[in-house]
């Protein structure tokens, strides 16, 4: 066991597409990585497909968008596993469609999720980081905060939320030890892109990009990995485009 064993990483959304690779790298760099997720029908395939790649997570239940029991999950997970110092807020979901048809509930059950979800859990690990004096937190945006989305007014203004309070946590926790940055995905080929009616996917978001290709999941757990590392204590309040080119600004 190296030292890095004493680290523990909380990952929400761990059963998509990026929390599978960011909950992988993150076991490989030697955290105890603790998965959550919404519905254990979902979770419970996930755990078998993990444990026949020989990897094993604590796994804890919660709806990001439920305060009072992200609260309850994570003094369980304090108690149970041990302080969380890497939290990496991935939970996310979309509600595509045009504004001018958005029902008052799309707009609502994404906000909840992929904004309020990230206040809760952040709201309930900040406190026993600054306790001990270490923390790293990792938020997942989207380049559709970034340039705007044909039909993601809902995820765009969730996913540009999540910033601003990136860069105001940061500051207010800056001389606690603790990191707060944003990482805004491109088109990532999860089953989220992938649900994205193909003659759309193809015609028009892939010749929109540089590199000619959806992104790697991968490729989002590396810096995931990096930003979760001692090594990069000097980095807060950053905002990191991985998009292939797709928006540079
Ligand atoms: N730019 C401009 N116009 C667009 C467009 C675009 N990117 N995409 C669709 N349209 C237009 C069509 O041309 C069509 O226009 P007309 O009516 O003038 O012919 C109209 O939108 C289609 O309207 P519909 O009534 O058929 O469909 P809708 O109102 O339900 O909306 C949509 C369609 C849901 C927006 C669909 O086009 C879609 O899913 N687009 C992709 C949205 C997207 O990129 N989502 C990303 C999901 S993944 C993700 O979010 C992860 C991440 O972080 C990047």
């Amino acid at each position: 066991m190296d030292a890095h064993n004493r680290y523990v990483a909380l990952v929400t959304g761990a059963t998509g597409g990026l929390g599978t690779a960011i909950c992988k790298q993150l076991a490989a760099d030697g955290y105890r990585v603790v998965a959550t997720y919404k519905t254990w029908e979902k979770a419970e395939k996930w755990r078998l497909q993990m444990q026949e790649s020989g990897l094993q997570f604590d796994m804890y239940q919660a709806d990001v968008a439920d305060f009072e029991g992200v609260g309850k999950m994570i003094q369980a997970i304090e108690q149970e596993v041990g302080g969380i110092d890497v939290l990496v807020n991935c939970a996310g979901l979309t509600q595509d469609g045009q504004f001018r048809k958005m029902t008052f509930e799309r707009w609502d059950a994404v906000i909840k999720v992929n904004l309020y979800g990230v206040f809760n859990c952040c709201r309930h690990v900040i406190n026993p980081m600054i306790e001990r004096g270490y923390g790293r937190i990792i938020n997942i945006s989207s380049i559709s905060a970034q340039k705007g989305q044909f039909g993601e007014v809902n995820y765009a203004a969730a996913k540009a939320g999540i910033h601003g309070l990136t860069k105001t946590l940061a500051l207010e926790v800056a001389r606690k030890g603790i990191t707060v940055n944003t990482i805004s995905p491109g088109y990532i080929a999860t089953d989220m892109v992938l649900a994205i009616p193909e003659e759309v996917r193809n015609k028009r978001i892939l010749p929109e990009i540089p590199v000619g290709r959806f992104g790697g999941t991968d490729e989002i757990a590396a810096l995931v990995s990096f930003l979760a590392s001692p090594n990069s204590s000097f980095i807060t309040g950053a905002n990191y485009a991985i998009n292939g080119g797709q928006h540079m600004y």
